[in-house]
């Protein structure tokens, strides 16, 4: 039984293979937070510190008693208004203006199978049949606010084999009266001890998911997003580390949100060097009016603890594979695609497109994607935006008539979409400017000259998805790549108040409950766009990775990583992604040289070992290829479909540090692992038997001492023949080759010693090596 409640000694222990967490009902009724970590058996409740800590305040019915304070205690779901200055992860506001909560246990429940989320939003598994096993076991816990009659119920599902939790809090209003919700967590964690490190993926447009490691001390660090998507600047995912903490050992905590909105999450020192870990939806503008009889649903959140990096990556890595990918491409092999974008921008008709499937098929390339510039008027990104009808005239031909032209030619077909954007000279705007986010009498900030939809109408959500599935029917897309190219700054609705609202009371034009109803339009478009195109892969696009969270993958099992395609930026981005996020939900892509992003020109097989590690395709106009590259690309495409299983399932490892290359410098040392002279990682498969081992260059000296890539993940004892599968350029020293390639090593060799680091000439070079057990 993963999940064990002692109604006696009030005590909640939920066990995964390896983990323990643990809550504690206090003798007032509060819920405490005491244990998580390691697995452990027996009852924290007898360790709690209570002392008498000076302006601390106490309870009203702990009387005298002095040394039991909300304030210094690890709680399960701080209330504002209950003694505790810490964040709180919960702020209720009732109709007197008063913030004030007291929140006290009243029951506990637990069932088979996984809890269910009401309202819209995505969960681990939440497309499962009622019955339908999911491996997990629920527990739900109910608090109650009496002075307003809220209650709390507060949501965890155990996936005891993947070593997972889940968290998800509803909010009720029993009350008679109206409450407003100002601030509701997903989850919250608290140390009572230990200095930690706080490990989170922020970055740029560009430069998204980059490792950043801090010491936690006193105060708050927090991370987020205002900008209406989860954002390239931050990401809802993150760790929290002992201090001590390596790739194999440490203390390590890791946390994701199911959602692609607007967040917060922060990581508090308090007074007594308590460290609190808090995430959940943005807080600052947040305000949602609870009627009487109403429910609200916080986004779920993923928790898992692993000793080391790479045991917590691979748990997040299988939960995520197994628990919210679905539909027929969490298995599927994805198709490997070329993507029109870079080789052609707007620059296309239907002509050029099925030239480039021609080309594409003689590559071995599966499936061709129609980017952006097919539709309205779209010749460049100034206009067009809203108009999901064809461009014929553009095209030259229908879209039905180019998709089966593409289908003809022996490859599947891909087209890209921007639903929820606006581009002021189209139709659509002209008939319906009030469809856009925009404050009155405020001229509004543009952004790649669109606007963003109001997606939190049910009307504008319904019109552009029946104008787009009019217009991709035709098509029958097997493939869609879905993209969101801004931030949104207005978020000011034209609807119609419903009854109970009025724009004056600043309820129904409060910026965080309405982009978290966008968010819901958005969850919604998708999900009618999945059960539309039930065969259809959607890639989730946001200008690259501005979107690219659990709550996006629950639909679009991959995501375009970055508008970045330089293979040695894309090291440190995809080793940051790689902390949380399984390979196959990273889209990446072999682009020309000079990278169109940073002009520097590396290997085509360097670009090809970097995108390997991904969900693989290409970006450039096959024309302007040589004889020698289409065949080396062949070659490459054969590799991806041998080793697809081994990449995607096999257990990942990384074996070098963020590699500094790029926008990270100057964000501080990585603190992991080394070298930044080389990346190189590995994906070992599940029975231990083979394992794929990818290395890149990233400088070259004179005269360096030996460096030696240490493996992981293999079995002690056993002994693997190493063979080249790609190599960008020979060996320097045929020499170290032969020996490599020559003799049997065993596990504990190739993970104690590991393989020297061979001198390939100049940077940029790259070696794939597959090792097999003897
Ligand atoms: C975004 C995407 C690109 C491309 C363009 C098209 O920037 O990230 O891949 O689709 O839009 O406008």
């Amino acid at each position: 039984m993963a999940i064990i409640y002692d109604r006696e000694q009030g005590l909640l222990t939920l066990h995964t293979l390896h983990s323990t967490y643990q809550m504690g009902i206090s003798s007032y009724g509060h819920l405490l937070h005491l244990y998580y970590g390691r697995r452990a058996e027996g009852s924290f409740l007898p360790l709690l510190s209570l002392r008498d800590r000076g302006f601390s305040g106490n309870p009203y019915d702990a009387g005298n008693d002095r040394s039991y304070s909300a304030d210094t205690l690890p709680q399960e779901l701080s209330a504002f208004g209950n003694g505790d200055y810490r964040h709180s992860g919960f702020r209720l506001r009732t109709a007197d203006g008063a913030c004030g909560s007291d929140l006290r246990f009243e029951e506990a429940r637990r069932y088979p199978g996984k809890y269910r989320l009401p309202g819209g939003l995505p969960a681990a598994d939440a497309f499962r049949t009622e019955g339908e096993e999911s491996g997990a076991e629920s527990l739900e816990l109910r608090l109650r606010d009496s002075r307003s009659g809220t209650l709390v119920r507060l949501l965890y599902a155990v996936y005891e084999e993947e070593d997972i939790l889940t968290r998800a809090v509803i909010v009720e209003n029993a009350g008679a009266e109206p409450v407003w919700i100002e601030q509701a967590d997903s989850a919250a964690l608290d140390f009572p001890r230990g200095h930690f490190d706080l490990v989170h993926f922020s970055g740029s447009y560009g430069n998204e998911r980059l490792y950043h490691r801090e010491r936690l001390s006193a105060g708050e660090k927090s991370i987020g997003s205002s900008r209406g998507a989860s954002s390239h600047q931050h990401n809802p995912f993150v760790m929290l580390c002992t201090a001590d903490s390596t790739e194999d050992s440490g203390e390590v905590y890791g946390l994701a949100l199911v959602y692609s909105g607007n967040f917060r999450i922060s990581a508090e020192v308090d007074q007594l060097g308590q460290t609190r870990l808090s995430a959940g939806m943005m807080d600052t503008h947040f305000s949602w009016r609870l009627g009487s009889g109403e429910q609200f649903c916080c986004p779920e959140a993923v928790l898992g603890f692993g000793e080391g990096f790479a045991v917590l990556s691979q748990r997040f890595h299988r939960f995520t594979s197994r628990h919210i990918l679905h539909g027929t491409f969490m298995k599927a092999r994805r198709p490997v695609l070329l993507n029109s974008w870079e080789g052609c921008y707007f620059d296309f008709d239907g002509t050029r497109i099925l030239r480039l499937a021609e080309e594409a098929k003689e590559l071995g390339i599966e499936l061709l994607v129609m980017d952006d510039g097919w539709f309205g008027k779209r010749d460049n990104d100034l206009s067009g935006l809203g108009d999901w009808q064809c461009n014929t005239k553009k095209l030259g031909m229908p879209l039905g008539v180019l998709a089966e032209g593409i289908r003809e030619r022996g490859l599947r077909f891909g087209i890209w979409i921007e639903p929820e954007m606006v581009s002021e000279d189209s139709a659509l705007f002209r008939e319906h400017p009030d469809y856009a986010f925009r404050i009155p009498g405020k001229e509004p900030i543009r952004s790649r000259m669109q606007l963003v939809l109001d997606f939190s109408r049910q009307e504008v959500v319904d019109r552009i998805f029946r104008d787009l599935s009019e217009t991709l029917r035709e098509a029958k897309p097997d493939y869609i790549k879905m993209d969101m190219n801004r931030s949104i700054m207005e978020a000011y609705t034209h609807a119609q108040p419903a009854a109970g609202e009025s724009c004056a009371d600043g309820t129904m034009q409060n910026r965080g409950a309405l982009l978290h109803r966008y968010m819901l339009g958005v969850y919604d478009f998708l999900r009618r766009m999945q059960a539309a195109f039930p065969e259809t892969l959607i890639e989730g696009c946001c200008g690259g990775g501005g979107r690219f969270d659990l709550g996006m993958l629950y639909f679009t099992p991959q995501i375009w990583l970055s508008d970045n395609t330089d293979a040695i930026e894309r090291l440190s981005l995809q080793y940051g992604a790689s902390f949380g996020y399984p390979i196959s939900a990273v889209g990446a892509h072999v682009s020309a040289v000079p990278n169109h992003q940073t002009g520097r020109s590396t290997p085509l097989a360097t670009r090809a070992v970097a995108a390997l590690s991904g969900s693989f395709g290409y970006e450039l106009d096959p024309a302007a290829l040589s004889p020698g590259e289409r065949a080396e690309i062949r070659q490459q495409i054969e590799i991806y479909k041998r080793y697809y299983v081994l990449l995607h399932e096999g257990d990942y490892y990384r074996l070098s540090g963020a590699a500094m290359g790029c926008a990270a410098a100057g964000f501080g040392a990585d603190g992991n692992m080394g070298s930044d002279s080389f990346s190189a990682w590995l994906t070992v498969s599940s029975d231990q038997t083979e394992a794929l081992l990818s290395v890149v260059t990233r400088t070259q000296h004179c005269n360096t001492p030996a460096e030696y890539i240490r493996l992981r993940g293999l079995r002690r004892g056993r002994e693997y023949r190493i063979a080249p599968v790609m190599q960008s350029a020979e060996w320097y020293l045929p020499k170290e080759k032969e020996a490599l390639l020559f003799h049997r090593f065993t596990g504990d060799v190739l993970m104690e010693r590991g393989i020297p680091l061979p001198l390939l000439p100049g940077e940029y070079q790259s070696l794939l090596l597959h090792l097999r057990e003897v």
